[in-house]
């Protein structure tokens, strides 16, 4: 049987986190970063996204060892909290690491001065959809990023329980 660890950090992960994140990413299905072949060139992308945000927050599980899944989220707000980035690898996924680790964000977040957490995901992302769903977000809202992909943004209230 599969062993599922998880750790968290608070703030700018150290690099040798991002770019273990970084790889994982690339391996994901669904996200534009897959096929990027430059690791370092990620990792370095998603430490600017994080540069200046007072609260970050990343969750990695483990399988056996393994990295096989992270949830990123970050604000500068004290009110909203973004759940960035996150996936986990497909060998992985439906044994409930996703839920996991959306839990432990949100519970870091229940800890913080957060009100809202928001997300953004494609319109075709069922996955992610109905896990938001199922996780008490609502739609707030449809936008089309550069003409091409339908971006859905989420919303969830912590005052709800
Ligand atoms: C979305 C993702 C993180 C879900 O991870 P996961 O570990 O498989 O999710 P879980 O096993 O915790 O699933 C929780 C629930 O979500 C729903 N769900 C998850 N994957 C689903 C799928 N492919 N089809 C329908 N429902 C799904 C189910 O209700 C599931 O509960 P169940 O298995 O008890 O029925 C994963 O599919 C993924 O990494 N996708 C690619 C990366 C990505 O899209 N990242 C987000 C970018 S915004």
């Amino acid at each position: 049987m599969t062993t599922i660890e998880y750790r968290e950090f608070e703030g700018m992960p150290h690099d040798d986190v991002l770019r273990a994140v970084a790889a994982l990413a690339r391996e994901l299905d669904g996200l534009p970063e897959r096929g990027d072949p430059d690791v370092s060139a990620y990792a370095e992308a998603c430490r600017v996204g994080l540069l200046g945000r007072p609260w970050v927050h990343l969750c990695l599980a483990y399988a056996d060892g393994v990295l096989a899944g992270y949830k990123l989220g970050r604000s500068d707000d004290p009110r909203t909290f973004e759940s960035w980035r996150g996936g986990v690898l497909e060998a992985y996924r439906r044994r409930g690491i996703g839920r996991n680790l959306a839990e432990r964000q949100e519970a870091w977040c229940r800890t913080q001065t957060f009100g809202f957490m928001t997300t953004l995901t494609s319109h075709d992302n069922r996955p992610m959809l109905i896990l938001n769903l199922q996780r008490g977000y609502y739609i707030a809202g449809t936008f089309s990023k550069r003409g091409r992909v339908v971006n859905v943004a989420l919303e969830k209230a912590l005052t709800d329980s």
